[in-house]
């Protein structure tokens, strides 16, 4: 069933879908009256990251799907998925009054049937940092990505560098499956000290909010340590400490690699990025920022 809300705003009109059937139905008539198509897919409880994406797509192409999809295959056991957080009503008000045209809300059974087995894989890229600490996390992504592309056969789709390690493997799988897509990499939206916007930040408590801007602020000391002749597993030592001593509990990973083939770095021989992932309270944060 295709729902259409009319919003108070006069002149705006999104439509949510929850069948591929009818979301395919969409896209053709749009097609036919030769119209670009521009995919925002996410997992909902959408902020000011998620709005930036939608933002490029609606500046860059004549029709602008979002996806809200908590996708289960990329969850670990002891992840957070029950508790993720859920506010779809909320998620599309603020869609509609971004202008977007259409919402893909597909139920857990109608993106994955009894019988689904298919995964996809993206091994080397997918295999470091998070690959390590999250088992299946990127078969999980690329296998959901996989299929919201294939289902809508956008000409672009768009996704945040916070994400960067999952925006390198879903270009690999772009590219190895021959699917007809570009896939655009947007800037990661900060707080004011810096803190990357993440649905999950709503996870910590108002001291942990405080201290959570560190991880920012020791990237950027990594960054400018090597710029400055430090050697890497020296800043790296450091920025650890460091974060251990400002409220983070575990770090799981601070890591250089180059932007070329995401291999991590010991030293500085090309351009890089420094990424990290650590633990405050019983939250995990990741964020990343390029060496320059
Ligand atoms: O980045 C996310 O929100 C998710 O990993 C994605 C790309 C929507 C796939 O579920």
């Amino acid at each position: 069933m295709c729902i259409v809300i009319a919003t108070s705003r006069m002149s705006s009109k999104i439509e949510i879908v929850s069948t591929v059937e009818e979301l395919r139905r969409k896209i053709s008539s749009w097609r036919k009256k030769g119209f670009s198509v521009g995919l925002v897919p996410t997992m909902g409880a959408l902020h000011d990251g998620h709005f930036s994406l939608v933002k490029k797509s609606i500046n860059t192409t004549d029709k602008t799907i979002t996806t809200l999809f908590v996708n289960p295959k990329q969850f670990g056991a002891n992840e957070d998925l029950t508790i993720y957080p859920r506010d779809e009503v909320g998620d599309v008000a603020a869609l509609d009054a971004k202008g977007v045209h259409l919402v893909f809300a597909p139920s857990l059974k109608e993106m994955y049937s009894a019988d689904f087995v298919t995964e996809i894989s993206v091994p080397g890229i997918g295999d470091t940092m998070e690959g390590v600490f999250r088992p299946g996390f990127f078969t999980g992504v690329a296998t959901v990505v996989a299929k919201l592309l294939i289902q809508t056969l956008p000409d672009r789709a768009f996704f945040g560098e916070k994400d960067l390690q999952q925006l390198y493997v879903i270009k690999r799988m772009v590219t190895d499956l021959n699917i007809p897509v570009e896939i655009v990499g947007c800037p990661t939206i900060r707080e004011s000290d810096g803190l990357a916007l993440s649905s999950r930040n709503i996870y910590l408590s108002a001291s942990e909010r405080t201290n959570a801007a560190s991880l920012y602020k020791v990237l950027n000391e990594i960054s400018h340590g090597i710029l400055n002749g430090d050697h890497i597993n020296e800043s790296v030592a450091e920025a650890k400490s460091k974060l251990l001593n400002s409220g983070f509990f575990k770090v799981d990973y601070l890591t250089v690699c180059g932007t070329k083939n995401f291999m991590e770095l010991n030293f500085l021989k090309e351009p890089a990025y420094v990424l990290g992932a650590a633990w405050i309270g019983e939250t995990r944060l990741i964020d990343n920022i390029k060496i320059c």
